[in-house]
């Protein structure tokens, strides 16, 4: 259960929160969101989220109704509301309550939802394991469709690969574009480590752009290692002696198995760990300096 749920600025506990049933979010998924995290009170990479969701929504053509300094100080003001540290912060912009019709052109008021809530936990076993996933049969959408790096509230290919993965008993999926290269993760992305360099679908490729795959190619590229951005298959990705995934909850974790098939020695190796390491190493500079 949330901590709290703010509906337009109005902060409710999470059993009172009420939204209508002719929001176009619930109606249609018609809407955009993101998601961070605090560690302690600060929330991270809030300005990268921020412009993100902007940007989706801008793709979309739907008019979040404030300004990126007013929603960063509201998130804030929520997110200190519930008055506990290392939160789970998710902001949901719809495009708000009309006739039940598709048509997006309608003026309407959005409706801005946030969650604050705990860090879904994730075993810790797993970091020292890696996940076990699948190569979903539900093909990522393409860019000339609705683009993955409009982080919308549609997102029923993802909830369709990873309800595959869990009757195949893994933890998680990939899925394959059209072409047959590896995309992303259903909530993460996906790199493998070939000839020492971290390989990574390039920024065009169906993929959402992550924040963290952001950081981390920063990282990787100011500590002198090698970072490419090409197309690779699930064959290719197989053989490689390390896969690993990122994203702003999970940060950085081996994959030890895709399609049953072992990655490496079966553990997270070292090019994994070296990551997961910088990453923290990057976050706690960036908590440092930001600290309130
Ligand atoms: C489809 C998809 N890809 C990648 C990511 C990782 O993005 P980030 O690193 O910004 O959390 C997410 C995060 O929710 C996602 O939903």
């Amino acid at each position: 259960m949330a901590d709290l749920v703010a509906i337009n600025g109005e902060i409710f506990k999470p059993e009172d929160a009420r939204i209508s049933v002719f929001d176009r979010g619930f109606l249609y998924g018609d809407g955009v969101y993101e998601v961070t995290r605090s560690y302690g009170r600060v929330l991270f990479a809030l300005e990268d989220h921020i412009e993100r969701l902007y940007r989706s929504a801008d793709r979309i053509g739907l008019d979040i109704g404030m300004t990126r300094e007013e929603l960063s100080t509201e998130l804030y003001r929520i997110h200190d509301a519930a008055q506990r540290p290392d939160r789970y912060i998710r902001v949901v912009v719809t495009r708000g309550e009309g006739k039940i019709n598709l048509d997006p052109t309608t003026r309407l008021q959005s409706n801005i939802v946030v969650f604050v809530q705990d860090v879904p936990a994730f075993d810790p076993k797993l970091y020292e394991t890696g996940q076990d996933i699948i190569t979903a049969s539900i093909l990522r959408n393409p860019k000339k469709s609705l683009d993955p790096n409009v982080k919308s509230g549609n997102y029923l290919n993802n909830i369709l690969a990873l309800g595959e993965a869990k009757k195949r008993k893994a933890h998680d999926a990939v899925m394959v574009s059209a072409q047959g290269h590896v995309t992303e993760g259903t909530t993460w992305n996906i790199y493998m480590v070939q000839d020492g360099a971290y390989v990574s679908t390039p920024d065009d490729g169906d993929i959402l752009q992550g924040i963290t795959r952001k950081i981390i190619r920063d990282i990787i590229k100011s500590n002198g290692m090698k970072w490419v951005e090409r197309f690779f298959t699930p064959d290719e990705m197989k053989k490689a002696p390390e896969v690993l995934s990122t994203s702003s909850i999970r940060e950085v974790m081996g994959i030890r198995t895709v399609d049953d098939v072992t990655i490496g020695n079966g553990r997270p190796g070292p090019a994994t760990l070296k990551l997961a390491q910088l990453y923290k190493e990057y976050v706690t500079r960036y908590c440092k300096e930001r600290a309130r």
